[in-house]
């Protein structure tokens, strides 16, 4: 079965072809990614400081057929066509698009120059998300599923992420695992019984944790996302010139809930309290903000595994990219540790296809019908 994936949740489109050999058991030899590719918005939201949804659903637009293009060419999938366009299925998707002119005129063009591609299914994600850039991806998803009439599949964009460690060769996960789920929009403890079975144990009441790196950052003058960039400078740090000490918000506390906009404010006050800054600053202000962040997930993400009695611990997201993290945690517990490859820890395709191959979740959709969720919960 190969299956063409789509992911525009956020401020990365994503597009992945991958072909399952078995769709039944979930393991890095029971499958194969033909394409996985990632079209970054990053420069362009820099001036913001974060994601501007508006500008993020406009790139949507102009980088997904380019995309699907090079993704369907890169798996070998890509042939031309002299057949002439069913104008009365353009029509239908004309209307789907009317929000998405850019992307119909695209797909237009597309659908006229290519056939058919040998692919079995259609997954997009549905959310949680940007409003605005889910309807991107999910309207184009539905256009594609429409026209070469192939099932169509919605997947939950918090469960991609689970699944993104097993997108390297690893070790059989054991269940019931702690999963944390860390990225510039979601800070979420699940506890996972199985494939499929998912509670929220805890989450952030305000920011996310990548939302207070990239704010942050922000503050100390670096560029977004803020994220590897504190990481870089806390690295660099040699010095203790400045003597900064930030709050562990929440730390304390006996649930499995997280706050980081305090985070955000202590360092604005601390950096409006300095006159004159210099770069050693930079540095020792990101490693304390780096360490408090990670101290709190840490300290949180251990705590659920043990009173859940799980048998591993599972991160993904953005912030699963950190290296310290890993460390961390991994130095914590004795349970084993799964986390995604570097190039699949952020926003990919390659996790919506397999969840959409292998989660008993993964819905059906009707193309007509089809409509993302902002606030779509894991357990939904
Ligand atoms: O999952 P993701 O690509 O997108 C969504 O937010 O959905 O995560 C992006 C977030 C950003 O906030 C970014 O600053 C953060 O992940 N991030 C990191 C690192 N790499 C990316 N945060 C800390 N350390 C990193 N190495």
């Amino acid at each position: 079965m190969i299956i063409l994936s789509i992911e525009t949740s956020c401020d990365d489109t994503a597009i992945s072809i991958i072909e399952a050999k078995n769709s039944k058991k979930i393991d890095f030899n029971n499958f194969e990614v033909l394409a996985n590719l990632i079209s970054s918005q990053a420069e362009l939201h820099s001036e913001y400081g974060g994601v501007f949804p508006a500008l993020a659903k406009r790139e949507h637009q102009k980088n997904l057929i380019p995309l699907l293009i090079r993704s369907l060419k890169k798996a070998n999938l890509l042939k031309e066509t002299k057949k002439e366009l069913d104008n009365k299925k353009i029509l239908k998707i004309k209307k789907g698009l009317e929000k998405n002119e850019v992307l119909f005129q695209d797909l237009k063009e597309f659908l006229k120059k290519y056939a058919i591609p040998e692919i079995n299914k259609i997954a997009v994600t549905i959310g949680p998300g940007l409003e605005p850039c889910l309807y991107t991806g999910t309207n184009l998803a539905r256009a594609l599923s429409f026209y070469w009439d192939i099932p169509l599949l919605g997947v939950n964009h918090l469960e991609g992420h689970i699944f993104s460690s097993y997108l390297a060769p690893i070790e059989k996960i054991e269940f019931p695992a702690i999963a944390l789920i860390v990225s510039g929009g979601n800070t979420q403890i699940i506890y996972v019984k199985k494939i499929g079975e998912y509670k929220i144990v805890g989450e952030t009441r305000d920011d996310a944790a990548g939302e207070c790196f990239d704010k942050t950052a922000r503050i100390l003058g670096l560029a977004y996302p803020g994220g590897p960039l504190i990481a870089k400078k806390a690295k660099e740090c040699k010095s203790n010139k400045y003597d900064i000490s930030l709050p562990r918000p929440m730390m304390k506390e006996k649930n499995y809930d997280f706050s980081f906009s305090g985070l955000k404010t202590a360092v604005l006050y601390d950096r409006k309290k300095r006159k004159e800054i210099d770069e050693n600053y930079v540095q020792e202000m990101a490693c304390e903000i780096e360490s408090s962040i990670i101290d709190v997930l840490t300290h949180k993400t251990i705590k659920a595994a043990n009173d859940f009695n799980a048998r591993s611990i599972i991160l993904g997201g953005g912030v699963s990219a950190n290296k310290k993290l890993i460390k961390e945690i991994k130095k914590n517990t004795k349970l084993k540790v799964f986390y995604p490859p570097l190039k699949f820890s952020g926003d990919n395709a390659s996790m919506t296809g397999l969840a959409a191959i292998y989660s008993p979740n993964t819905k059906n959709l009707n193309w007509l019908k089809a409509k993302p969720k902002s606030n779509l919960k894991i357990n939904e």
